[in-house]
């Protein structure tokens, strides 16, 4: 497989054709962004670690069934993935309360919720992906209702799956993003990446935080935590 072409840069991966027009060349890099972008820092490995991390999680949502877009990991930062017509949503699923809807509910961070809460928002950065409902997606062509229903089954499988995946490895699953696609024949699959910079992940016991809000929230050194989290799933 030959590498072609720069498709697109994203804020921590790169996307680049290949000589097979069905798949896609994604370089995993070591910035990390925060605030939408106006704050960005390389970390070294960083980009190694995601694509580990990531890598192992897919693999282990693909075996229980669940289709995600990786093909094959190439290297330490480089993955081939299937080419998908990304659904231009960032689905958050919760499973505790923190971050945005902390702020935003006027609630402690902490709270275990009875139920997970699954959130949409448009990927947009001119409008710095603004919170949807429903309706908003219908009207903006994203997904149909029939789709915006199996979005929403897709993401309370996998949040399910990775709660326990994570509870194994004394990791509390406090929130994540995914991003989802659709294969040419219309099929949802799992793309982009699963990582602690998409997801909260906290200690079980001590709470003491294990992902991306060690940057956001200048905590300490981001990138031990993260080789803190891959150890621990690979343990
Ligand atoms: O900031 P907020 O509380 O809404 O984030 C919820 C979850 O989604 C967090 O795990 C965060 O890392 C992830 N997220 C993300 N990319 C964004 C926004 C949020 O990965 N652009």
């Amino acid at each position: 497989m030959q590498k072609g072409h720069l498709l697109y840069e994203g804020k921590a991966k790169s996307l680049y054709a290949t000589d097979e027009p069905n798949v896609i060349w994604m370089t995993y890099k070591d910035d990390a962004t925060a605030l939408n972008g106006a704050r960005k820092t390389a970390f070294a490995n960083k980009g190694r670690l995601n694509n580990q991390i990531s890598t192992l999680l897919f693999h282990y949502l693909e075996k229980n069934g669940v289709q995600t877009h990786l093909l094959e990991t190439l290297s330490e930062t480089e993955q081939l993935v299937k080419k998908v017509d990304v659904i231009a949503l960032e689905v958050v699923v919760r499973n505790v309360m923190a971050g945005s809807l902390a702020k935003k509910l006027g609630v402690a961070e902490g709270a275990v919720l009875a139920e997970p809460i699954v959130e949409f928002y448009y990927k947009d950065d001119a409008l710095d992906d603004p919170f949807i409902n429903e309706d908003h997606i219908r009207f903006l062509g994203l997904a149909t209702l029939a789709e915006i229903a199996e979005l929403k089954t897709v993401a309370h499988t996998i949040n399910a799956l990775l709660q326990e995946r994570f509870k194994a490895a004394n990791i509390e699953l406090v929130d994540f993003k995914i991003e989802l696609g659709r294969l040419a024949d219309g099929s949802i699959v799992l793309a982009d990446e699963i990582s602690p910079d998409s997801c909260r992940l906290w200690d079980s016991e001590t709470k003491q935080k294990l992902d991306k809000d060690v940057f956001r929230r200048d905590l300490g050194d981001l990138v031990s935590v993260y080789e803190e989290v891959l150890r621990r799933l690979t343990a």
